[in-house]
């Protein structure tokens, strides 16, 4: 029986809509200097006394190099129909070009088969932040050829896997690692550099993006689908008002007010072919050089508007009917990261970048960390994660309903894993992972969102 919300629409998934989750490889892997690795700058920076929480690194993380299988079998039993994995680059050119590590594409080549041989679609993302140490020692993103060795990189991945892959996506958050890595200085590679290097580097990382995209096309050989996963906190508004709606919509694509957060700062590139006005204008003085046909490469043809989304900003009008952030309030709630609950993030952020960019929406990464831990009776319940899950995926379907393009929703993340400068303090998965003996548990939610897909999401109405 299909569910009818109380406007009497059809609370339906568009039919091929895509279940999945995600992960990270220096996140889960392990193995970090195993079968001729070579360095990423996380495993550099984790060796920085004070620089992750408890001292943690990814030495080990869940291990997942050695219990891959296992680990599909879960997913497996979860019923997923894709999962979103990233490979780490320096464990296939240790050196960041050159020679191929064979050990190493190798892992990814069986992985692939075991996620096939299971019915699990495998979405690659080619770049989550583990950079190769070599290049990094080279410039790393600032070196004027860094678009060309990560195009180098994606052409060997390309074609060892493209006879089975067909979902890619480039590169994972540009906005993290270059705010936090490379201006913030808390997330590898520790930098804290000035605004001509910053933009420097985001130029860089588009070109990247947008030769790596040619390479997958030309060199795929089959008929492939790219995309790129840009985080984002959507601005939503705190009223239906035309004039509310309106104002949030603007401040949701304000370079002004997010600087290199801005996800059109660089999704403008990639799907319209330049940079926002209004960035210009304020980078202005320390703008790179950009030459001719750079944005024929950015903006090389992608298929879906991947995005990551936790949370989302309240605004409402203030006397000059200017969106200013709605006062949260008293005892929000909140996850275990302190980050808002915020599921309108879901709607609204879809349905803006629907109507500015007219992909259809992957969303790439969403979920919550959570204070999980195993119960008396040996299982996790972690009740606030299906609440949570529950709430923001109802408010993507409504926007599907809404007319916006949703073609797939992969859970951040299918296990816990190493939570970056957080070390294993937060727990984002649907599986609890002990790091001390590597033991798997499926948590409830993990059974919940089993449920979710086999109903193809009526369940979220049970
Ligand atoms: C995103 C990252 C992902 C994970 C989640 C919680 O910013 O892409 O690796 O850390 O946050």
């Amino acid at each position: 029986m299909n569910k009818h919300n109380k406007g009497g629409l059809l609370m339906k998934f568009p039919e091929n809509f895509v279940w999945g989750a995600a992960a990270a490889s220096y996140q889960i892997e392990g193995a970090a200097y195993e079968d001729g690795k070579g360095l990423s700058v996380w495993d550099i920076f984790t060796r920085q006394k004070g620089a992750i929480e408890n001292g943690d690194n990814g030495d080990i993380a869940c291990n997942h190099y050695h219990r891959y299988k296992e680990d599909v079998q879960l997913m497996k039993e979860l019923g997923l129909q894709a999962y979103r994995l990233s490979l780490s680059w320096p464990r296939i050119l240790a050196n960041g070009t050159g020679k191929v590590n064979q050990k190493g594409l190798d892992f990814y080549d069986k992985l692939i088969d075991e996620l096939l041989e299971n019915g699990i679609e495998p979405y690659i993302t080619l770049f989550h932040w583990d950079y190769p140490y070599e290049l990094y020692k080279k410039g790393g993103w600032l070196n004027p050829d860094s678009p060309d060795w990560f195009a180098e990189y994606t052409e060997v991945v390309v074609q060892k896997l493209s006879d089975r892959v067909k979902n890619w996506i480039t590169i994972n958050e540009p906005q993290v690692f270059v705010n936090l890595g490379h201006k913030d200085g808390v997330h590898a590679p520790g930098l804290k550099l000035g605004m001509e290097d910053l933009l420097q580097i985001s130029h860089n990382v588009l070109l990247a993006h947008g030769k790596g995209a040619r390479v997958i096309r030309e060199t795929s050989v089959q008929d492939c689908r790219i995309g790129l996963a840009p985080s984002d906190s959507p601005v939503f508004p705190a009223t239906k008002s035309e004039e509310n709606i309106q104002a949030a919509r603007r401040a949701s694509f304000s370079v002004e007010d997010k600087g290199l957060w801005a996800i059109n700062w660089w999704m403008d590139p990639v799907i319209l072919g330049r940079y926002p006005e209004e960035g210009l204008k304020i980078f202005e003085e320390y703008l790179p050089e950009i030459k001719t046909d750079d944005f024929k490469i950015i903006s090389e043809p992608i298929d879906f508007f991947g995005v990551n989304i936790y949370q989302g900003v309240c605004v409402k009008l203030d006397d000059k009917g200017q969106a200013v952030p709605a006062e949260r309030k008293v005892g929000y709630a909140r996850n275990a990261y302190y980050w808002p609950i915020t599921p309108e993030a879901l709607y609204w952020g879809p349905r803006f970048y629907y109507e500015r960019y007219k992909k259809p929406v992957i969303i790439t990464e969403n979920g919550m960390s959570n204070v999980d831990w195993v119960a008396v009776d040996g299982k996790v319940h972690d009740p606030q994660r299906i609440d949570f899950t529950n709430r923001y995926l109802r408010e993507l379907q409504k926007a599907g309903e809404d007319g916006v393009d949703i073609q797939g929703y992969f859970h951040w993340s299918l296990m816990d894993n190493f939570e970056w400068a957080q070390g294993y303090l937060e727990r984002f998965g649907l599986i609890y992972v002990d790091f001390e003996t590597g033991e798997r548990i499926i948590k409830d939610s993990a059974y919940w969102y089993k449920k979710v897909i086999e109903t193809k999401g009526e369940a979220l109405y049970a």
